[in-house]
């Protein structure tokens, strides 16, 4: 089994990476070939909208740091995107990466029962950490994203949650959220036989 981790905070040790690290150390455990990418340390750009991926090319035109992320990706069984709360989104360094997906989806996308290039099957983790600690504040930003997991056939997909952790850069992920993440990852693991 293949699980591959997208760190998006520019905090490699910081709570969500904290989640993230967590759940890529049981990976390990439990003999799956584990990957991270901390995403702030890669050079890359955007979407150029240049729509190479929907003409000429069945992957992203670009090369850059952000190309061997969308084939590891494209590679994995399971997939992990970690990220903090930035301004009610996710950061631009996972946002940037997000729109780069782009490339994932097939040229009649809108239309074609099978919008994705990837491989149909694949789990989703996805780890959110906020400041805030009401759990009903930017609780939209996952359902966003998994309408456009489900474009991408992926089989499952979980958000693992912190709220209320890392005020002033303080790391105070409660153990009760890194046992659901460890759970989490253990349920995908196991459901691969
Ligand atoms: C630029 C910036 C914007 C932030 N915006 C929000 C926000 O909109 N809502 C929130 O609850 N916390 C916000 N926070 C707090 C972080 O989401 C919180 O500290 C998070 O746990 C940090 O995760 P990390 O340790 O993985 O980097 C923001 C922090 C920064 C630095």
């Amino acid at each position: 089994m293949k699980v591959v981790c997208l760190l998006g905070s520019p905090r490699p040790e910081g709570n969500s990476a904290t989640i993230a690290r967590r759940v890529m150390k049981t990976a390990e455990g439990l003999g799956a070939e584990t990957c991270v990418f901390e995403l702030n340390k890669l050079t890359f750009r955007g979407c150029q909208a240049c729509y190479a991926c929907k003409t000429t090319l069945d992957h992203c035109i670009l090369n850059d740091g952000l190309t061997k992320v969308l084939q590891a990706v494209k590679d994995a069984d399971i997939i992990v995107y970690a990220s903090p709360v930035y301004y009610g989104e996710i950061t631009a360094q996972l946002k940037g990466f997000m729109d780069r997906t782009f490339s994932y989806l097939v040229p009649d996308y809108a239309i074609n029962p099978q919008p994705s290039r990837l491989a149909p099957g694949k789990k989703l983790l996805f780890i959110l950490t906020q400041g805030h600690p009401d759990t009903g504040k930017f609780a939209n930003i996952f359902p966003r994203y998994d309408y456009f997991f489900k474009w991408n056939g992926f089989a499952e997909t979980r958000l693992i949650r912190a709220c209320g952790v890392g005020a002033q850069g303080v790391v105070n992920v409660p153990e009760d959220v890194l046992q659901e993440a460890e759970k989490a990852i253990r349920d995908y693991l196991a459901l691969e036989g």
